[in-house]
């Protein structure tokens, strides 16, 4: 364990690429920042868990030398007093695929008919074939539809609009179609930009089920199509995400629109293991628990029970002041009540069948 009282670096030391350390402007429990001659800030990391992520999940650092100790650092722009600890969970934070716990299929498919489309534009193109304007996710709630629409758009390298009737959507008649211009603007200045629409059926409800007062609400989906006219080739891509495919517009469904259905399945086995060794990542547990066992005993359970279940677990390890054990994981599991019935998935594989 390293000591953090005196200054890794002396003011004054030279670092490797020419810059000079002024003095350490902050520290806490395993992190100095040094202010450089640069203008640039320094921190420096001194905990193993802290640089064993950055190292596996490839994420830019440098490596320093003192003392014939190994220390790793990373560079940023500026500092402002108290933001050490939000930027290390920002830095450490899984990114991209990474992110998503399982899901193999859907990550291939997310790859082969998303991703290299988004990313190699110009090649699909000279082979006539039109990467998508916009992709559907859809399926039960609480299965990662939004998380994975977040993260898919960091895969894609692309900046994010948050869209959905409660950001959008205004009691005023046109304010909504203003917005969606508005969006649609600000995405193309930004672009390669996702704009997301969760509750993708609530913002575009279908046509011939509207009222005689929501009549106003044709023109808002119109204004939106017309907008998703070509927007792959600005670098907009829409994401959609629903929990009820069937009650969307299906003009906005059709080809050349939201056109790619992608099915949000509730976690694998492989998923589960991993969603727990996530959820239970940073928390106090046990050696005995077997995560393979855990996803076992959880089949067509979704992510939120699984969180549910190791919050309920956590709760009751706390107030006995004991780890989190297998045996209390296993008994939360055991008595837990599924939140997605198969009828309920059923209506969803059959959405994926028969609308196409
Ligand atoms: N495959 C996954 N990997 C990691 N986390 C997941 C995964 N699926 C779901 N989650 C977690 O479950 C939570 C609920 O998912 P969410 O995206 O809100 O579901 P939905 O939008 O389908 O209702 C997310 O915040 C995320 O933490
Ligand atoms: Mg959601």
């Amino acid at each position: 364990m390293i000591k953090l009282e005196k200054p890794s670096f002396p003011p004054g030391w030279n670092l490797p690429n020419g810059t000079k350390i002024l003095k350490r402007v902050d520290k806490q429990q395993f992190v100095e920042v040094f202010a450089l001659d640069s203008g640039e800030y320094l921190y420096l990391f001194h905990e193993e868990e802290i640089v064993k992520k950055l190292r596996n999940r490839e994420i830019p650092h440098e490596i320093f030398f003192a003392g014939g100790i190994q220390i790793v650092g990373k560079r940023y722009p500026d500092h402002n007093e108290g933001d050490i600890s939000e930027r290390l969970k920002k830095l450490i934070e899984r990114r991209g695929l990474d992110a998503i716990a399982g899901m193999a299929e859907l990550k291939n498919i997310l790859i082969r008919d998303v991703i290299q489309p988004f990313l190699n534009w110009e090649s699909y193109e000279k082979y006539g074939i039109t990467p998508s304007n916009g992709i559907l996710f859809f399926g039960p709630p609480g299965c990662g539809k939004t998380f994975i629409a977040k993260k898919l758009a960091e895969a894609l390298r692309a900046e994010l609009i948050e869209m959905s009737e409660g950001t959008v959507g205004s009691p005023y008649i046109h304010a909504t179609s203003n917005n969606i211009v508005q969006a649609f603007r600000k995405a193309e200045q930004i672009a390669p930009c996702v704009l997301f629409v969760d509750e993708i059926s609530g913002l575009m409800p279908r046509r011939d089920g509207l009222s005689s007062t929501e009549q106003y609400r044709e023109a808002e989906i119109s204004e939106f199509l017309m907008h998703m006219e070509g927007c792959v080739k600005k670098k907009i891509l829409v994401i959609g995400a629903t929990n009820f495919p069937e009650r969307i517009d299906p003009a906005i469904l059709r080809s050349g629109r939201i056109d790619k259905r992608i099915f949000i399945s509730p976690p694998d086995i492989e998923a589960r293991s991993d969603l727990f060794r996530l959820f239970l990542e940073e928390r106090p547990i046990d050696r005995d628990i077997i995560y393979e066992e855990l996803a076992r005993i959880t089949e067509g359970l979704i992510s939120s029970d699984l969180k549910l279940i190791v919050n309920n677990a956590a709760l009751k390890a706390m107030q006995k002041n004991i780890q989190i054990s297998m045996v209390l994981l296993a008994q939360e599991a055991s008595q837990f009540i599924p939140s997605i019935s198969q009828t309920d998935l059923n209506r969803y594989l059959e959405f994926a069948k028969f609308h196409r």
